[in-house]
């Protein structure tokens, strides 16, 4: 491309030789999103004449977010999450055709590989939390409605004071409140959790900054998290919400859906309980 006279130069004249760079992007889908992302970046900054000292407080903020991460620290997804960017990856992959298969939601920034193994019925509660203890069960098919046998469910959560074990190694150990159960020969499997709580995401970083500047409430919605896998099937991240949660409406993050929400009741032996059935598609 020519040289342009300085008077001729304007947002059109730039971003079109900015986009003239990736023509060449041997990789189609690399070109259509660096394509696009070039044109809604700049368009945005065009459009709302964002200042040099703007910029550069935009770029102090992405650098001292991914600072703040580690393996344990999530801060970059936890922004994702703030923004609405994570619920709508969800949003469009479940546009897919996938059946009856259950809503999937957020994974969070708190999720540990590995959960320990549990047989069925046992606890995840290892050290002493005195939330009330609620019961889940369910049953996990495919979209075909075959029951799905020796599927994984893992399943973590936070205990009463809002923390999950990860957030505080010192007081809880990484066993607690997680679990890795496996279903039985009908898809059936029980796991005993305690009732979740209405928490706070993390404020301590730079997304909590952000929260505070805009005037957002920092709480996520009660709720324990699934993530279940089954051969032959696509793996399903989802939650589970409690009805007694204020936040159903306002959830920070964006990830409650309507058919995710479960009532728990009293069962015949006095402990509380709810249903849920997981439903797969297929891979
Ligand atoms: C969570 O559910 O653990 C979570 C999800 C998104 C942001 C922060 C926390
Ligand atoms: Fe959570």
């Amino acid at each position: 491309m020519a040289i342009q006279p300085e008077s001729d130069y304007s947002f059109e004249s730039h971003l079109a030789e900015v986009l003239s760079r990736y023509v060449d992007t041997p990789n189609p889908r690399l070109k259509e999103i660096m394509e696009a992302l070039t044109q809604h970046l700049l368009t945005f900054a065009h459009e709302v004449k964002l200042t040099r000292d703007e910029w550069l407080a935009g770029l102090d903020f992405l650098t001292k977010t991914g600072q703040k991460s580690d393996e344990l620290r999530l801060e970059m997804m936890l922004l994702s999450d703030l923004l609405g960017l994570s619920a709508l990856i969800d949003i469009i992959e479940s546009a897919d055709d996938l059946g009856d298969a259950t809503d999937a939601t957020l994974l969070g920034p708190f999720y540990v590989e590995d959960a320990p193994e549990r047989s069925p019925g046992e606890s995840i509660v290892v050290a002493e939390d005195n939330s009330e203890r609620l019961r889940v069960r369910g049953r996990v098919t495919s979209t075909s409605g075959e029951p799905i046998e020796d599927a994984t469910i893992e399943v973590w959560q936070n205990g009463q004071d809002g923390l999950y074990p990860i957030q505080d190694l010192d007081r809880f150990p990484i066993e607690h409140l997680r679990g890795t159960y496996r279903s039985g020969q009908d898809g059936e499997y029980e796991m005993l959790c305690v009732r979740p709580v209405d928490y706070p995401v993390p404020m301590d970083g730079p997304p909590g900054d952000m929260l505070r500047a805009v005037d957002r409430e920092g709480m996520r919605a009660a709720h324990l998290h699934f993530l279940v896998k089954a051969q032959g099937h696509r793996p399903l991240v989802t939650e589970v919400f409690d009805t007694q949660s204020s936040r159903l409406n306002t959830d920070v993050v964006f990830g409650v859906r309507p058919s995710l929400i479960r009532t728990p009741e009293l069962g015949a032996d006095g402990l509380l309980e709810t249903t849920f059935d997981v439903v797969l598609a297929p891979s």
